[in-house]
């Protein structure tokens, strides 16, 4: 496996699946690299933590590093090259503002786009630079990060001059055995706060069988996730159901929907989401 900072070494591997990350890389990770080892001949991964999709009081000098462990684990699971730029190189005249014009999964859902304003321009930018630099034929995106996914497949189209042919592999959600979604954050959960943070998932689930079995409309499943997370002790940054292409509202679920949830606890932010008409 070849470990790559200068990105001119990054050449022969034009065409590769590609899975970015900011590392510290749990089993939702490598089932990403799993599934894009089926996509193409050679694989390659990046870490770096982006700088510009952190708010400033997300403080992204406190995200978790655990390079040793990741480079052994990326080895395992058959990754043929790890980019790993420093912030000088991928921003070579400082922090500039992003030159993507963001879509409108970006900016009107009002679900991410409000609670981390500057989020989705900061993803925009680093992961179109890393288009730009890596040129692979696929990247693969996990649905836990549901707008992100939607957002990045949205640039791509808008952008195909760019980046012709690439295509966007969404990749399903992997979870605890108890329902919780994989995500770095989760380390950040204390023993007691992990106990209550598979509810998230719970709730979620819960729209999605009440829909299928009670017709209960959109208004009140919406109500009633929203307050059985509150009750388990969730401050509910949104607890929606949602068109599963646009994240706009529905009135309806005769539609692909989504519900969509971010909770916080204490310090800690989980999102998640699960489809409830499959799109
Ligand atoms: O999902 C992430 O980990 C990040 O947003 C990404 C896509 C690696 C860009 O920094």
């Amino acid at each position: 496996m070849q470990l790559i900072e200068d990105p001119s070494k990054l050449q022969p591997y034009q065409g590769a699946a590609f899975v970015p990350t900011m590392g510290s890389l749990h089993d939702g990770h490598l089932s990403l690299m799993r599934r894009a080892k089926k996509l193409a001949e050679k694989i390659v991964i990046s870490i770096f933590v982006n700088p510009t999709q952190f708010s400033p009081d997300e403080d992204y000098l406190k995200y978790p590093s655990t390079l040793d462990e990741d480079l052994a684990a990326a080895e395992r699971v058959g990754v043929d090259a790890v980019f790993m730029p420093s912030v000088e190189i991928m921003y070579p005249n400082g922090i500039e503002p992003c030159d993507i014009e963001l879509p409108d999964v970006a900016i009107k859902p009002q679900l991410e786009d409000t609670h981390r304003p500057e989020h989705f321009s900061g993803v925009c930018q680093v992961v179109s630079k890393l288009f730009d630099l890596i040129q692979p034929s696929v990247a693969i995106f996990g649905e836990k990060d549901y707008q992100q996914l939607l957002v990045i497949k949205q640039m791509v189209k808008d952008y195909q001059d760019r980046w012709p042919g690439l295509y966007i592999e969404p990749h399903p959600t992997a979870r605890e055995d108890d329902g919780l979604a994989m995500s770095t954050r989760n380390t950040f959960l204390t023993k007691e706060q992990r106990t209550i943070a598979c509810e998230v998932y719970q709730r979620l689930s819960w729209a999605q069988h009440a829909q299928a079995q009670e017709k209960i409309s959109v208004g009140e499943t919406e109500k009633v996730i929203t307050n059985l997370l509150e009750y388990v002790g969730f401050v509910v940054d949104y607890a929606v159901i949602r068109s599963g292409d646009t994240l706009m509202s529905v009135s309806t679920f005769d539609q692909p929907t989504r519900a969509l949830a971010a909770v916080r606890l204490g310090e800690v932010r989980l999102i998640d989401n699960i489809a409830i008409n499959a799109n």
